[in-house]
């Protein structure tokens, strides 16, 4: 049997010189590797038609139903330089995982785990010398997606889909570096309600998130916070990352996965790496007025956001209707920096990985 993938090296990938002036200051999601996955769906054939082809603009009919009702779904995930040289990738099949129950509940065919990581590999391969040195602060960053291709403006499932993997060589996800950021409470915008698609990996919830932000950028701001849709009280996550808080006792809290929040790796990661570490962890719903009240008491000794291309960032500020309150002097803390620490170590190589959690290429 011929192989499932057919890798066509780009004719023309980037001369030498001019991809390490890209990758001297990538920033996040604007330098991209040569090449790029493809894997196509259809009722008929199944998935098939995959390919490593080179980086390249789609034509597409503009009655694709994706750009008329969004049936689409993606992940985030990084390939990282390891301290010995290798490549390895971070817990790819909980992103594959995670790609399967969006894709369920966006009612699109669900890629195999197998074949997704297979993709990423494949990519990553042919595109290594994209990733970073070890020892800096960057990774390739892996953008997995799946959209809707079938020409029909009838608001159904699409027949046929397209799946593909782009890379980006990134650097820190913030401009200015490491540093603690702001959050804005939206006062009159939910993320997610009960019973949609909060726990999906899918574009319009990035799409519905937007004024939001844009909103938290107005106040002066870094990023907002979403409260659940019910009562709009408890506090659930950040537009493109999850939630922790650390106590004085030094014990760790996140907002259970209630189906309205994304169920981020980095966050069952870090309650993994807390644990391990012998810290108290909890999954458990955080009101805001709380918040606000142990934030001023000392309570709350830290807070930080985190997901794949955040890492952990420390939040030293947040502000609701009723004004502003700081974090732990709004600088991070030991034990955000202990668990930011313990978990750039595994996925650098440099610790022990007693998890599992590497995925050496
Ligand atoms: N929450 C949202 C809404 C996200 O977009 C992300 C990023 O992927 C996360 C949380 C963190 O998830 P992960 O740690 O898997 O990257
Ligand atoms: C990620 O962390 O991978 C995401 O998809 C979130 C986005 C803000 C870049």
């Amino acid at each position: 049997m011929p192989p499932f993938f057919d890798v066509r090296p780009s004719a023309q990938p980037i001369a030498v010189a001019e991809r390490l002036a890209r990758m001297a200051d990538p920033g996040f999601g604007r330098v991209f590797t040569d090449h790029m996955a493809v894997i196509r769906w259809s009722e008929a054939d199944g998935w098939h038609d995959a390919h490593i082809a080179a980086r390249a603009p789609l034509v597409m009919d503009p009655a694709s139903s994706v750009f008329h009702y969004a049936q689409e779904i993606f992940e985030g995930m990084k390939a990282y330089r390891l301290a010995d040289g290798g490549t390895a990738l971070f817990r790819p099949t909980a992103n594959a995982r995670r790609f399967r129950d969006s894709a369920s509940r966006m009612a699109m065919p669900e890629l195999p785990e197998a074949l997704f990581v297979e993709a990423i590999e494949r990519l990553v391969a042919i595109d290594r010398d994209w990733v970073p040195a070890s020892g800096v602060e960057g990774s390739l960053y892996l953008r997995p997606f799946q959209i809707a291709s079938e020409v029909f403006l009838g608001v159904k499932p699409s027949t046929e889909y397209l799946f593909m993997v782009i890379a980006s060589t990134v650097g820190a996800y913030w401009k200015g570096g490491e540093r603690a950021i702001s959050c804005w409470v939206s006062p009159d915008h939910t993320r997610a309600a009960p019973g949609g698609t909060g726990a999906a990996k899918c574009g319009g919830n990035y799409a519905a998130s937007l004024l939001a932000q844009k909103e938290a950028i107005a106040q002066g701001c870094d990023q907002v916070v979403f409260l659940d849709a019910v009562e709009r009280r408890w506090v659930e996550e950040l537009g493109g990352m999850n939630l922790f808080f650390v106590f004085d006792d030094g014990s760790v809290a996140t907002p259970p996965l209630t189906g309205t929040i994304l169920p981020g790796i980095t966050r069952d990661s870090l309650l993994t790496i807390a644990r391990d570490l012998g810290v108290a962890v909890r999954e458990e719903r955080y009101a805001v007025d709380q918040w606000r009240a142990d934030a001023t008491s000392g309570r709350l000794a830290e807070a930080f956001a985190c997901g794949t291309a955040a890492v952990v960032t420390t939040i030293g500020e947040v502000q609701d209707a009723q004004g502003r309150f700081t974090i732990g002097g709004g600088r991070a803390g030991p034990v955000t920096t202990a668990l930011r620490d313990a978990l750039l170590a595994i996925q650098r190589g440099v610790a022990a990985d007693p998890h599992g959690w590497l995925h050496r290429l």
